[in-house]
């Protein structure tokens, strides 16, 4: 294990690589090494093998549009008062980033619209083999019109930079809702059923391999379910009309209050970088 990593590791709050279940059934503190190993080899913080076409765009580059049908921009109907639903748009209507980008700043489709500074629309690599989506923004995000931009972002971008992925460079962030919730509430369900069109787009545009939903909400409206995160995390789920991959994990704001569940959300991680790089798990 290089030095850098065992300091990213230790930034995470986890003292050592190597599996606490598996190093006690492994033995020697070499084999404990070797398994470690196995599970997640070296290269796993180098940049990931060209499996998708080179990293053109980092955070805000513009891409050329992947195939998704183009259609006009959706004649989207606002909102009448706080909370109402409105029918989702169809998929791929939005055809590009630019209609997409420029439907979402101007959305009135729910009432958080009264309250936002400005919307969060995302950030990331827009050909991201990993999507990243969290339950929606918070003050600082409202402020800056970036996700995970405060003390949560900072232990995420660690967590990421742990299995060798980046919002610069191969992930794409991005929220259930974009606008703040007030007072940081949780997002309510017909919230995000009227930005489920957004990230639908969104996803439709990046085709990644593998979505994460961080924490119990965002997990809970994606999957429209109201189980508990215990059952959540865990399992493969699959998500949307191209039935992406998704796999749930904890929100890392719960992390900075719960540091004793990082080391389960060092399993996660490493099933998150297994599933990516089709490592059987
Ligand atoms: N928490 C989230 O779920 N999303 C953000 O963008 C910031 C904090």
């Amino acid at each position: 294990m290089t030095a850098a990593r065992k300091r990213r590791l230790a930034r995470l709050g986890i003292d050592v690589w190597v599996q606490r279940d598996v190093a006690a059934a492994a033995g020697t503190a070499a084999e404990r090494d070797a398994t470690a190993t196995a599970v997640v080899p070296e290269t796993a913080v180098a940049p990931n093998p060209p499996t998708r076409p080179p990293a053109a765009a980092a955070s805000g580059a513009v891409v050329p549009a992947p195939p998704v049908a183009v259609a006009p921009a959706p004649d989207l109907p606002t909102v009448a008062g706080p909370g109402a639903v409105i029918a989702a748009a169809p998929i791929g209507a939005f055809g590009d980033w630019a209609p997409l980008e420029a439907a979402v700043a101007a959305c009135t489709r729910c009432g958080l619209c009264a309250t936002r500074t400005q919307t969060v629309f995302g950030t990331g690599a827009r050909d991201a083999p990993l999507m990243i989506v969290g339950e929606g923004p918070g003050a600082d995000e409202d402020a800056s019109g970036l996700p995970f931009v405060g003390r949560a972002g900072k232990l995420l971008d660690e967590m990421l930079a742990s299995i060798g992925h980046s919002r610069e460079r191969n992930v794409f962030i991005a929220n259930v809702v974009k606008c703040r919730p007030p007072a940081n509430r949780d997002p309510a369900t017909d919230e995000a059923e009227a930005c489920r069109p957004y990230l639908e787009a969104q996803i439709a545009l990046i085709q990644p391999k593998l979505i994460v939903a961080l924490g119990r909400i965002a997990a809970q409206r994606l999957l429209a379910t109201d189980q508990p995160l215990a059952r959540l995390r865990g399992p493969l789920h699959h998500y949307g009309p191209g039935q992406t991959p998704l796999l749930v994990t904890y929100h890392p704001a719960y992390l900075l209050r719960s540091p004793r569940e990082k080391a389960k959300s060092w399993q996660d991680l490493k099933g998150i970088w297994q599933r990516i790089n089709g490592v059987p798990g």
